[in-house]
């Protein structure tokens, strides 16, 4: 089986081409700002500009050609409208003219799909830690469920709206990182855990007024941000293990990518007697791969190209899982 995936939900044009079980390629190609947020319509025509590029590179890498492949998948949501767009025009388009089966794909799922591809886990606990997602996922009475999530922003783009506000640029998580590194001195801040979901515009308001006032280190309140809103997020991936009865945590998202964040889930796990998953951070961060696996994983829902389309808010718990 040769297949390729093709990611576009955000920032991130992403391909990966994947035979039997081994990733022959894995290309992105990611649309960044200066100053300020993600605006959809500017990464829908970063996706414009790109693809085709990404394409070529991630076929010369893999030595392939489109004609070669047995299947094309793409992410069909959850994400932004016009990101999405450009990944379901670009799919059609190939799955026409090479007359290929083309399988739509949910992306959260995908997240822990390929952890469970490239590491030894069997049935995790996911804790998925992105820019604008923030769940904890699991697979229980035959689907996947989502046990806690964000009541209000993602993890990563907590972490960035707080980095932007000191003026550190973006992406912040990566930079907010380094600055905790210098500092063991804990700040008590907002620790919002409602049930088993986690809030953090609380602890941003709360956070860039004890930056304004000045009278705080940056380092102080980077190494207290990531301390508090690492261990919310921890005590909610621990109870949904303990409900779900589950020994295993797998890592997934952009902020996965944090050593901090991994160091405390290693910790949990080892106190728990459970074992603690991390893939690389080309597979955490969002990327085609993960698609392409999800599309063989899914090759029998394949769909009509005529019919397929996009679901720029499909939740987790809203997919069949008949895999
Ligand atoms: P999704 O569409 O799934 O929400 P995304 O488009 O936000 O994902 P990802 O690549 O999964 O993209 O995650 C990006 C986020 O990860 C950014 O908010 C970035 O600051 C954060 N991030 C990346 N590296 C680190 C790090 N080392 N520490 C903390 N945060 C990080
Ligand atoms: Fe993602």
């Amino acid at each position: 089986m040769l297949a390729l995936g093709i990611e576009s939900t955000a920032h991130t044009w992403g391909i990966g081409i994947i035979k039997d079980k081994k990733i022959l390629a894995n290309i992105k190609d990611t649309y960044t700002t200066e100053k300020g947020g993600i605006v959809p319509m500017e990464a829908a025509k970063h996706h414009e500009n790109v693809y085709k590029e990404v394409i070529e590179k991630a076929l010369t890498q893999a030595k392939i050609k489109l004609k070669d492949l047995d299947l094309i998948s793409y992410s069909c949501g959850p994400g932004l409208a016009p990101c999405l767009r450009v990944g379901l025009k670009v799919a059609k388009e190939l799955a026409k003219d090479y007359n290929k089966p083309l399988v739509p794909c949910n992306h959260c799922i995908s997240h822990l799909e390929i952890g469970k591809l490239v590491t030894d886990c069997k049935d995790p606990v996911l804790l998925y830690v992105s820019g604008a997602n923030t769940q904890v996922i699991a697979f229980e009475g035959d689907k996947y469920r989502i046990f806690g999530e964000t009541l209000d922003q993602g993890v990563g783009n907590f972490l960035d709206a707080f980095a932007r506000h000191t003026g550190l640029g973006f992406p912040g998580g990566p930079k907010l990182y380094e600055l905790s590194l210098k500092s063991k001195n804990l700040i008590e801040l907002p620790y919002v855990v409602k049930g088993m979901d986690v809030s953090v515009s609380g602890l941003l308001t709360n956070l860039k007024q004890k930056y304004d006032a000045g009278k705080y280190k940056i380092e102080d309140l980077a190494y207290s941000c990531q301390e508090t809103v690492f261990a919310m997020l921890l005590e909610v991936a621990e109870r949904a293990m303990a409900h779900c009865q589950k020994k295993e945590l797998l890592l997934g998202g952009g902020v996965a990518c944090n050593k901090r964040l991994q160091e405390m889930a290693k910790t949990m796990c080892e106190e728990r007697n459970a074992e603690c998953f991390i893939p690389p951070n080309d597979l955490l961060v969002d990327n085609g791969a993960m698609i392409c696996w999800q599309g063989v994983l899914e090759q029998k829902n394949a769909v009509n190209s005529e019919k397929a389309d996009i679901k720029p808010y499909e939740r987790t718990d809203d997919v069949v899982v008949n895999w």
